[in-house]
C-alpha cells in the first residue's frame, strides 16, 4: 500500500461550492479505485494524504497536480506502508472553519500544522501521529 502527502494552495476562483462538488466527484473515482484519505482544508490551503496501490495513487496524483483550481502543489511525503490510516473514507473532507470548538481546540491551530507539515518529509511517526489525530476526530465529529 503506498501513501503520498502533498500541500497546495487554492486559488481564488475555487469558491466552497465548487470544492464540494469537487469532493463528490472524488468519492465516487475513488471509491472505484479504491484510494482512501483524507483531505485538510483551511484558508485556501489544502493537505491531502492519498492511499492506495501506487500506480493509482501516482496516476490520480499526477491529475490532481495539474488541476488548475490550485497551485504550489508541493509533495511532503511518499511511502509504503502496511495498512491505511483512513480505511473507512473514500475521502475524508476536513474543513476546519466549521469544526465543533472542541475539535478545533483539539487540534490546536491549523497554521502550526501547516508550517509543520514540513516536518513530515522526515518524520514518519509525526505522520501517523497527525493523521492518526485527525482519524480520531472525523470519527468524533460525524461530519
Ligand atoms: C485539492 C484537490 C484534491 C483533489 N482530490 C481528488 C481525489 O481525491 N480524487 C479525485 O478523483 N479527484 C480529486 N481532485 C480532482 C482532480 O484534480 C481531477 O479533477 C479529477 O481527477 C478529474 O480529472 P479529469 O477531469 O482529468 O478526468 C482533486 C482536486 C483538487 C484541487
Amino acid at each position: 500500500m503506498f501513501s503520498l502527502i502533498y500541500r497546495s494552495v487554492a486559488k481564488e476562483s475555487f469558491i466552497d461550492s465548487d470544492i464540494y462538488k469537487m469532493l463528490s466527484d472524488a468519492r465516487d473515482f475513488n471509491a472505484e479505485h479504491h484510494i482512501t484519505g483524507c483531505l485538510l482544508y483551511h484558508d485556501r490551503k489544502f493537505l491531502q494524504l492519498l492511499e492506495g496501490e501506487k500506480p493509482k495513487v501516482i496516476s490520480l496524483f499526477n491529475a490532481i497536480e495539474s488541476d488548475p483550481r490550485h497551485q504550489n502543489v508541493t509533495v511532503l511525503r511518499t511511502e509504503e506502508r502496511e495498512d491505511r490510516i483512513f480505511d473507512r473514507w473514500s475521502m475524508a473532507f476536513y474543513d476546519y472553519g466549521n469544526l465543533r470548538l472542541s475539535a478545533q481546540h483539539k487540534l490546536g491551530q491549523i497554521d502550526r500544522f501547516f508550517e509543520a507539515s514540513k516536518a513530515f518529509e522526515k518524520s514518519s511517526k509525526l505522520t501517523n501521529d497527525y493523521f492518526g489525530e485527525v482519524r480520531e476526530i472525523l470519527l468524533d465529529s460525524a461530519l
